[in-house]
């Protein structure tokens, strides 16, 4: 693991923005593996700024997304088909046709699975994967469990997923209590993985996953075995290692 450790917010965008700008440039057809909540948000937007400025061109980019509320459709301003367009690929040259997000409104949830998986390796597997980190250890929806999942599921959401998320929406009782999400084993075989943490309320779970013992009680600590994982993570969210 590489681990830097920055000022703040502004700074983990930034230099996220970098690497993944860096990643673009040298394999303008890559794969990238998105990841949405609130985290992500500034490193997109310094991506948008690069496209802006003539430095980024994503017309051959082709991106998985990590996760998806289940019953959602494309169209709710909470779904993370939604987000997506609204701070990422709307303000882009990348092709629609190439972007990959599992069908919130699938009525079969394991056929879904299934076809979100053949996806992602019809793709080849993805060259760099954004991490956000929930607080109970989350990655992606894979709440914390007595395994790791190898590969894209439909998950239950945990209270304290619901607890966290539900800013985002009228109240708790709006927010779905299902999830599509890639499997652990999906997001470790990603050849590059960014993993972003943010914020003093990070800290604790931050510091389970980087150092504590690896199990699936703790998602994110499963990244201590990936060979190739980029933390950026602010002074707040590191103040505990
Ligand atoms: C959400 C997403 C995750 C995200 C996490 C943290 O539930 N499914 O991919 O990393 O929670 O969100 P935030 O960045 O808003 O703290």
């Amino acid at each position: 693991m590489k681990i830097y450790k920055v000022k703040n917010y502004d700074e983990m965008s930034k230099k996220a923005a970098s690497v993944i700008a860096a990643q673009i440039v040298t394999k303008p057809d890559c794969v990238l593996g998105l990841a949405t909540g609130s985290t992500p948000i500034g490193t997109y937007e310094c991506l948008v700024e690069k496209y802006r400025n003539g430095e980024l061109d994503f017309s051959e980019v082709k991106t998985a997304n990590l996760d998806e509320y289940k019953g959602l459709t494309k169209d709710n301003d909470q779904s993370y088909y939604y987000f997506m367009n609204h701070h990422l690929f709307s303000h882009v040259n990348i092709d629609m046709a190439q972007t990959n997000i599992p069908d919130g409104t699938a009525q079969d949830a394991a056929a879904e699975c299934a076809r979100y998986e053949d996806v992602i390796r019809s793709l080849g597997g993805v060259d760099l994967q954004v991490l956000g980190l929930g607080h109970d250890g989350h990655i992606g929806f894979n709440e914390p469990d007595d395994h790791f999942a190898a590969e894209t599921h439909c998950v239950d959401l945990t209270e304290m997923t619901i607890e966290a998320n539900k800013r985002f929406f009228a109240s708790a009782d709006d927010v779905p209590r299902q999830a599509f999400t890639m499997g652990i084993g999906t997001i470790m075989r990603a050849r590059r993985i960014v993993f972003l943490v943010s914020g003093s309320d990070k800290a604790e779970i931050l510091k389970k996953s980087l150092y504590g013992p690896v199990t699936p009680a703790v998602p994110a600590s499963i990244l201590q075995f990936h060979p190739d994982v980029v933390v950026i993570a602010d002074e707040a969210a590191m103040a505990g290692c």
